[in-house]
């Protein structure tokens, strides 16, 4: 039997929350053998999780990157993944990040050359790649179906002000307080570059308004911005990225033959659960309609 990949998790709660589904439905082929935080109370909380002294507890990441292990999952402050990273790539270890990569070109590179020096696996962790209408998306778009990409649109928009005091630690400077609205961009544009393998060329971003609604919560920045990207074959995609009363979660795609949409929320239908395409059928001239609930 091969032997099982030894995981380190730098992060409690999602990070630890991610491990725990994982060791659920594929516990065969990894162990968790190193926690760290240097939030003292949720360590603790892991340690009673985990009693049988087979897993170390670090609250400083320098002695937790010591640790004899093969991989690192990297759930630590959404602004903060890239050096993290490099610094596990540079060590040896694969990574498995969570979102955001990086938060500007210099940390692009930087990590991007740190994954070719090492020769290890850096995987982002964008799951909303894997949800039922995007996973569709991608099937008919490979297949060809859709043709062509011109545009797409895609929002995620999540409003999480109730629970805004527990993400932020009420922390005023956390990083989600911080955050310009159109930073947490992958679970919007994210399925569309998995969808199409198409690679952004240029971008502008637009903020909202600053209003009291989100300073309120203790939020310094605006409550949502869209970003217009030119891909490398010309085509756009319009993201809106924030914290909106109600939220949203939605993707669309226009190709040369066609146009295919999970079904927006208030339709109260399925949302990305529902997959609808209208597409030109084989003739050329009538649009074949494809609904598809739930979009599996
Ligand atoms: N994919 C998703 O849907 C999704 C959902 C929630 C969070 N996330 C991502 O998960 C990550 C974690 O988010 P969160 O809300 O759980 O927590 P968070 O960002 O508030 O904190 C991360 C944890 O890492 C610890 N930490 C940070 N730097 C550290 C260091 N240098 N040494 C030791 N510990 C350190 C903090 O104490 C904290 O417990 C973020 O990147 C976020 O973007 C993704």
């Amino acid at each position: 039997m091969s032997k099982k990949v030894r995981v380190g998790v730098l992060g409690v709660k999602r990070g630890t929350g991610l491990i725990d589904y994982s060791l659920d439905s594929c516990g065969d082929k990894f162990e968790v053998v190193a926690i760290c935080d240097k939030w003292l109370e949720g360590l603790e909380e892991e340690k009673k999780k985990h009693p049988d002294g087979n897993v170390a507890f670090y609250p400083d990441f320098d002695e937790f990157i010591r640790h004899d292990m093969d991989a690192v999952v990297l759930a630590n402050y959404g602004n903060e993944h890239a050096p993290f990273a490099v610094r596990c790539l540079d060590r040896g270890l694969h990574v498995y990040s969570e979102v955001t990569a990086c938060q500007n070109m210099k940390e692009a590179v930087e990590l991007v050359e740190a994954v070719e020096r090492s020769g290890k696996i850096y995987a982002l962790a964008e799951q909303y790649c894997f949800m039922p209408s995007p996973r569709k998306m991608k099937e008919y778009y490979e297949a060809g179906k859709l043709g062509e990409l011109e545009l797409a649109d895609c929002e995620y928009a999540h409003d999480s002000s109730d629970a805004w005091h527990r993400l932020t630690f009420g922390d005023p400077n956390h990083w989600r307080n911080r955050a310009y609205a159109t930073f947490y961009c992958t679970h919007s544009i994210g399925p569309i570059l998995h969808a199409t393998g198409l690679r952004p060329v240029t971008v502008t971003g637009y903020e909202s308004a600053h209003n009291e609604r989100r300073f309120s919560v203790g939020a310094k920045t605006a409550a949502f911005g869209v970003s217009m990207i030119t891909l490398n074959n010309g085509a756009i995609i319009k993201a809106l990225n924030g914290n909106l009363k109600g939220g949203t979660l939605w993707y669309a795609m226009y190709g040369s033959k066609g146009k295919m949409e999970s079904s927006r929320s208030i339709a109260n239908d399925g949302r990305v659960g529902h997959f609808m395409a209208e597409l030109v059928g084989p003739t050329g001239r009538s649009p074949g309609r494809v609904c598809i609930s739930p979009a599996t």
